[in-house]
């Protein structure tokens, strides 16, 4: 009786009338999985209450809205799982030391609990940069992007070659290696290399040992120069990559990376909104040379110096703009210039519709003089 009942329930609930599609917005979700992948990465599976076919374009991403300690934070997260699976989505994080929304999905985020997330956005996929030669590089938790292009290709049958080469700290940090052995095992145009930078005694490994170079490359990949280059690490794993790519004269138009973000952003921030700091820098300054951001929907306005962004103004006038990436990526920071002139260098969060309606994005926007913000 139950189980019948049951199966009733799941077949309306998949009709395709009650099923709708993704788009990028603000959508509810509910947790229904946690795996643990290594000592310290975790992946989180997501569906939402009304099914939704979770439709986006592999290595693109989410934001997490949270409330932790009664405070609203936001983080990007890049949708690990692939739109060939479409009725969930997973994220896949790494506990970051002392940071807060990844440890607090590693011990709070279980089964059932709910959430918000926004997006899928993101320019770094597949689908914007076909090709049939694909090289996947990544380091550490910069896997995910690779993970959600290469589960899409092979779940897709897709026409295309595959080669990836995954670097991490030590044998017990590499993240979705039977995942990925599985998929080479199965199929003829995928091929993996792993690469560790060290390894403990009496661990066994057989792969590349240290950081990848130039001759490993040639190895694992004699025809590199002909492929479309995915790539996402931590910032120096891909400088070096870029460094490297570059001096073989490799067409850099087919190079893409992501960047999951540099702490020194998130300090630099903080550090300048220091009171010592904020009166050393005053002083610095005639007061000529200071630009006035007013805050039109609150009243408050504040002084700040040239190169500081409108989302530390924010800050220092006490207002909080939501925020995410910090590196004009996501699009969180988002908010309407009503008046006035701001040097913008994002990487993708915001449309051209949005930007030629006044918007920009508030943590990469630094004012050209004094301007109005709707905020
Ligand atoms: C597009 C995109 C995709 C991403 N995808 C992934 C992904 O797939 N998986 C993943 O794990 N991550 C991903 N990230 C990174 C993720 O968004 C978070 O940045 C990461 O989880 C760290 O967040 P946190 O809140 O734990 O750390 P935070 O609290 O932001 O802190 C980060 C670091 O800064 C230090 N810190 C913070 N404030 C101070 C201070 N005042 N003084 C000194 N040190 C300080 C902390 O100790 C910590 O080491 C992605 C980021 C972007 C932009
Ligand atoms: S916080 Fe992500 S674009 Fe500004």
């Amino acid at each position: 009786m139950t189980d019948r009942n049951i199966t009733v329930l799941n077949t309306t609930a998949f009709e395709p009338v009650t099923t709708q599609t993704w788009t990028n917005g603000r959508h509810a979700v509910r947790c229904v999985k946690v795996i643990q992948e290594t000592w310290d990465v975790k992946t989180f599976c997501f569906m939402a209450e009304q099914p939704i076919m979770f439709f986006f374009k592999p290595g693109q991403f989410v934001t997490l809205e949270l409330t932790i300690e009664n405070e609203t934070v936001f983080r990007s997260y890049t949708i690990s799982s692939s739109p060939s699976v479409p009725y969930s989505f997973s994220i896949t994080v790494k506990r970051v030391p002392g940071g807060r929304v990844s440890n607090w999905l590693h011990d709070n985020m279980s089964e059932r609990m709910e959430l918000a997330v926004h997006g899928p956005v993101g320019q770094f996929n597949c689908i914007d940069f076909p090709s049939d030669k694909v090289l996947f590089l990544s380091g550490g938790v910069g896997i995910t992007p690779m993970m959600s292009m290469a589960r899409w290709y092979f779940d897709t049958n897709a026409d295309v070659d595959m080669v990836f080469v995954h670097s991490a700290r030590t044998p017990q940090d590499i993240i979705f290696r039977r995942d990925i052995e599985n998929m080479v095992a199965r199929i003829a145009n995928f091929k993996l290399s792993l690469i560790c930078e060290r390894y403990e005694s009496g661990q066994f490994w057989g792969g590349f040992s240290g950081f990848l170079n130039l001759a490993m490359l040639q190895m694992i990949a004699p025809d590199f120069l002909q492929r479309e280059i995915f790539c996402c690490g931590p910032t120096p794993y891909m400088q070096a990559i870029k460094t490297l790519l570059q001096n073989v004269d490799f067409d850099m138009s087919r190079y893409h990376e992501e960047s999951f973000g540099s702490t020194p952003e998130v300090i630099k921030e903080q550090v300048v909104q220091g009171a010592e700091e904020a009166a050393e820098l005053a002083e610095a300054i005639s007061a000529s040379e200071l630009l006035s951001v007013n805050f039109a929907s609150t009243g408050k306005s504040v002084k700040v110096a040239p190169g500081e962004t409108v989302h530390a103004a924010a800050a220092k006038a006490g207002l909080h703009i939501p925020k995410a990436c910090g590196m004009g990526i996501c699009g969180t920071c988002k908010v309407k210039c009503l008046d006035g002139e701001i040097e913008m260098n994002h990487n993708g969060g915001i449309t051209d519709e949005d930007v030629e309606e006044g918007y920009i994005l508030s943590c990469c926007s630094t004012p050209k003089g004094n301007i109005i913000v709707e905020f």
